[in-house]
């Protein structure tokens, strides 16, 4: 048996009838950026969000840059944010002007941990870019208080986590402003790039809505220096038609995530994922940790199962952030997860006997 680390034909192909009325219905409108599409995927995606409005971009990266420009974030601020995360969340603070200050993250759920925030804060921190990693809500309130206590601004990266939830409110929803990727492998992904923004506050949507389409709300009259970050058409027309599914994906990963669990409990030195006393996970990546990572995913590579590595380097020892001058030892807790990590397949359209058979090679690699 093959089990490739995910399998975005066969999801995809579950909603083929959909899609190709989506890619009709578009290509008959004769209307191809910022229609009907894009404005109600809008505010169906701010419905589902929890947010009075919400922003379609042209990626996760541009949702992020363009939330920071809103909240007017730019060169000699700091921004506090994971040590551990993707790199786009840093790279969106740089792209503004700003400095990534790293905070680490706890080593069971790795999120960003609350207590190591406070020491961090300088005069010159701006805001908080929390992010919900791996798809778990991060501790979004205790994150929120400390930024409420110290002024500062609170953004999530939401890239990764669309319907998790902390205390029983939606991820998206928290921050003043936040941005999130339907990137084609995202548990909301798009047949190519896409974004949006959500935020319930009403001047930093209209700064978002005019920024993305050049500085400008009518045609050839700019108020501000905009750039051209839209959601395509098309692309909102595919999401829409994706939309209303993701909370019956979400239960199928946490169930097959439930499954993993139960079948890897115990065996080797493998750690498995923790989900944090009032957080929900909707498992966009379920990892794990061993010391024998490399080993072990050379093993299942061997036996037909695709795994990857999120992420082998933290953004402070990669080439592009040299200009830090961080060096191996710095964040200790962002390099263990780097060097121990390890995603297993999950996806919607995994069968159960491809879920077994993944755990089954684990435990055959751990006799
Ligand atoms: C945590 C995180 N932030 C931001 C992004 C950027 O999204 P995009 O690839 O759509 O630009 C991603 C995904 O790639 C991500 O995983």
């Amino acid at each position: 048996m093959k089990v490739p680390y995910l399998d975005l034909k066969k999801i995809n192909n579950t909603y083929i009838k959909e899609l190709e009325s989506a890619f009709h219905q578009t290509m008959d409108s004769g209307w191809y950026i910022i229609g009907n599409n894009v404005t109600e995927f809008e505010k169906e995606y701010a419905n589902f969000s929890s947010t009075k409005h919400s922003i379609g971009v042209a990626n996760g990266l541009d949702a992020l840059i363009i939330s920071l420009k809103a909240l007017n974030v730019g060169k000699g601020d700091e921004v506090i944010v994971p040590s551990n995360t993707y790199i786009a969340s840093w790279l969106a603070i740089s792209y503004v002007g700003a400095t990534p200050i790293p905070v680490e993250p706890r080593i069971d759920t790795y999120n960003l941990n609350p207590e190591l925030i406070q020491s961090k804060i300088t005069t010159k921190t701006k805001a908080i870019m929390v992010v919900n990693l791996y798809g778990q809500a991060a501790e979004l309130e205790e994150i929120c208080i400390i930024a409420k206590n110290n002024n500062l601004y609170v953004i999530e990266d939401n890239a990764q986590s669309q319907g998790a939830s902390y205390k029983n409110q939606i991820t998206g929803s928290w921050g003043d402003i936040n941005g999130t990727s339907f990137y084609p492998g995202k548990n909301l992904g798009a047949i190519g790039d896409g974004g949006a923004i959500t935020t319930s506050n009403i001047d930093l949507y209209n700064f978002c809505k005019v920024f993305r389409n050049y500085g400008s709300q009518v045609k050839y009259f700019n108020e501000i220096k905009g750039i051209n970050s839209r959601l395509d058409e098309l692309q909102a027309a595919f999401l829409r038609k994706k939309l209303p599914d993701l909370e019956r994906i979400s239960n199928i990963r946490i169930e097959l995530a439930k499954i993993y669990n139960l079948g890897l409990k115990n065996v080797g030195d493998l750690v498995l994922p923790k989900i944090a006393s009032h957080a929900t996970s909707v498992y966009h990546i379920y990892l794990i940790r061993t010391k024998r990572r490399d080993e072990l995913m050379n093993y299942l590579a061997e036996h037909g199962v695709g795994t990857v590595i999120h992420y082998p380097i933290p953004p402070h020892l990669q080439e592009a952030y040299k200009e830090l001058n961080y060096t191996k030892g710095d964040f200790p807790i962002a390099e263990e997860i780097a060097e121990t990590c390890l995603s297993l397949p999950l996806h919607q359209e995994m069968s159960l006997d491809e879920l077994n058979f993944v755990i089954e090679k684990i435990k055959s690699f751990y006799k």
